[in-house]
């Protein structure tokens, strides 16, 4: 069997590629075929399978109901549909409380066709990172607003705010890159310390409210096209409002904004 002629999928050594270049990618939730189609069909380089989808899927309060089955059922969904992104899979709320428990959980996941694992945390993920990687299973670390955590937070507030708060995320951020995370993401911190970060590590940043100088930017779908019933946050942008209802183009807008640098714009970032 060959694979010689099929489209060249995005890896992770793309998106490592494209930030040597200084080149900026997308990135955008999707759960079932037809959203993973479009996103991959339409230039967008990372499909996240979120746990999000316990709000805009299934109607929770929070992400936290969310369990491996369910990631898996949206991987298989989203795998049928996807041309040639990468897709992350969401560890949901509780399924990488240790060592074990994350690689048995990591690896359900992506013999559903993830191609890697993104966990929320800092340092306290270091070993699970490195026990996954040695493994084989690519990881993003997910740091700043973490919302598994939302009850320890006391809410979705913006994060690293406070001086020391910054320099730990940085300290950490570079833990979990020498455990072996290939990408880290980070929600709703100030921009310049996205910056700081994004500076500070070789491997890609995802950003979401992080400002516009990490690596690469990401939406939740059902924000981007307006979907979502409640108050939008800060960082979200109707792309669907801007392209007459062609889900299509609004997708290639993002992906054309985020690629020039004019999304975010400093009304979707935080000081
Ligand atoms: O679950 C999700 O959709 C996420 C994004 C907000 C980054 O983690």
């Amino acid at each position: 069997m060959s694979v010689h002629n099929a489209p060249k999928a995005v890896t992770i050594k793309t998106l490592a590629k494209l930030k040597s270049e200084g080149e900026k990618f997308s990135c955008m939730t999707a759960y079932d075929y037809c959203q993973a189609y479009a996103v991959s069909n339409n230039g967008v380089e990372l499909i996240l399978v979120g746990d999000s989808l316990g709000m805009v899927i299934h109607g929770h309060d929070s992400s936290l109901p969310v369990t491996v089955e369910d990631i898996a059922y949206h991987i298989r969904c989203v795998r049928r549909g996807n041309v040639g992104s990468l897709i992350m899979a969401d560890m949901p709320f509780m399924s990488y409380y240790s060592e074990d428990v994350s690689l048995q959980n990591a690896a359900t996941l992506m013999s559903e066709g993830a191609h890697m694992v993104k966990l929320e945390g800092g340092a306290w993920l270091t070993e699970s990172t490195r026990l996954l990687s040695e493994r084989g299973i690519p990881v993003c670390a997910h740091m700043g607003l973490t919302p598994q955590s939302v009850n320890h937070l006391g809410g979705y507030s913006v994060q690293g705010r406070d001086p020391d708060a910054a320099q730990t995320m940085i300290d950490e951020a570079l833990m979990l890159q020498e455990a072996g995370a290939s990408v880290l993401l980070l929600e709703c911190i100030p921009e310049e310390l996205g910056e700081r970060i994004t500076k500070a590590l070789d491997i890609p940043i995802i950003g979401i409210g992080a400002g516009a100088k990490t690596d690469g930017q990401i939406l939740v779908w059902h924000d981007m096209m307006g979907l979502w019933p409640g108050r939008p946050a800060k960082f979200v942008k109707n792309f669907l409002k801007e392209t007459e209802g062609s889900i299509d183009d609004a997708i290639k807008l993002y992906v054309d904004q985020v690629k020039a640098g004019s999304f975010p714009g400093p009304e979707h970032s935080y000081e």
